[in-house]
């Protein structure tokens, strides 16, 4: 995966764009989309697979249907991988490590994992039984202004805020929050996951800094994922490692990603072990 864009202006420029130009896309995009996709991989191992759907009619869109919550867009990707340990993760790093490089190409997406009709997208997209199907966005050209619908959305999970440092990170152990000042050369892979996007905004990572590792940590909302048939807060921790991986490969700072290194500590409730980043 050869990334050739500023991680921060990257981060900073996207944000979850439902009001889309009609507009094509300029003429080498898609092929750029298709080689990025291509050169894609994910530190948990695991394939996720990329669908292309292009809509005209309008009628095709409502019949595919978003419940009126992306307007405009012609082009979808949806995702889909295995049912097994680590794929959601994997799903979460390689969407959004796309999703990125889309921003920095000035094309805006929209994470969507519970507000589209997955039936009539599975259909359309010739997805299977045996596949499982958490995530679309849409991509396109962002329209100018959001509409109405959009921004009361965007007020009632206070899409523009994020929970600050000491709600998030924590040292040696969950009493201790780490403060920026004293994290060093971590400041700004923390950084960036913490500006992050997430099913509702919930920003369910926690991550403590020990030694010479970070452990990444689940603060899973109890009750939240029970519409689903999988953990989708598990998709946004894998959001969370690829900001953290793309910052430190940017900044030259070495480690490895690996599943089994939790530190022996009490845990606070509704606190989930995901995997850890030991420096190199
Ligand atoms: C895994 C995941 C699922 C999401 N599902 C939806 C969705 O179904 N509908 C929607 O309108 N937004 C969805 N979002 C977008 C979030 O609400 C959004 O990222 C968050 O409010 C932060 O806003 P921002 O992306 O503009 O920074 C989802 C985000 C993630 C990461």
């Amino acid at each position: 995966m050869n990334i050739n864009f500023s991680v921060d202006e990257a981060v900073q420029k996207r944000y979850s764009v439902r009001n889309y130009m009609k507009q094509e896309l300029k003429a080498d995009v898609k092929e750029k989309i298709e080689s990025f996709i291509q050169s894609l991989d994910n530190p948990f191992h695991k394939d996720v697979h990329f669908h292309f759907l292009e809509i005209k009619e309008t009628d095709d869109q409502q019949k595919l249907g978003t419940y009126g919550v992306i307007i405009g867009a012609e082009r979808y990707i949806g995702t889909t991988i295995k049912q097994e340990e680590m794929a959601l993760e994997a799903l979460g790093y390689e969407l959004e490590t796309l999703i990125l490089y889309l921003a920095h190409l000035g094309i805006g997406t929209c994470w969507l994992g519970g507000t589209f009709n997955r039936k009539a997208f599975a259909n359309a997209m010739s997805i299977g039984d045996d596949e499982l199907f958490p995530i679309i966005t849409p991509y396109g050209y962002p329209a100018s202004q959001k509409y109405i619908k959009e921004a009361i959305m965007r007020k009632l999970v206070q899409a523009d805020h994020r929970k600050d440092w000491k709600s998030l990170f924590f040292r040696d152990d969950f009493q201790t929050p780490l403060m920026k000042e004293l994290a060093k050369d971590l400041a700004f892979p923390l950084e960036m996951v913490r500006l992050a996007p997430s099913a509702s905004n919930k920003q369910p990572w926690r991550i403590l800094v020990k030694d010479n590792a970070c452990h990444f940590y689940e603060y899973k909302e109890p009750k939240y994922s029970d519409r689903f048939s999988y953990d989708i807060q598990r998709v946004d921790i894998g959001i969370a490692a690829a900001h953290f991986d793309l910052a430190v490969k940017e900044k030259g700072i070495k480690g490895n990603f690996v599943l089994d290194a939790w530190p022996d500590l009490s845990l606070p409730e509704n606190m989930e072990y995901v995997f850890s980043w030991i420096r190199e």
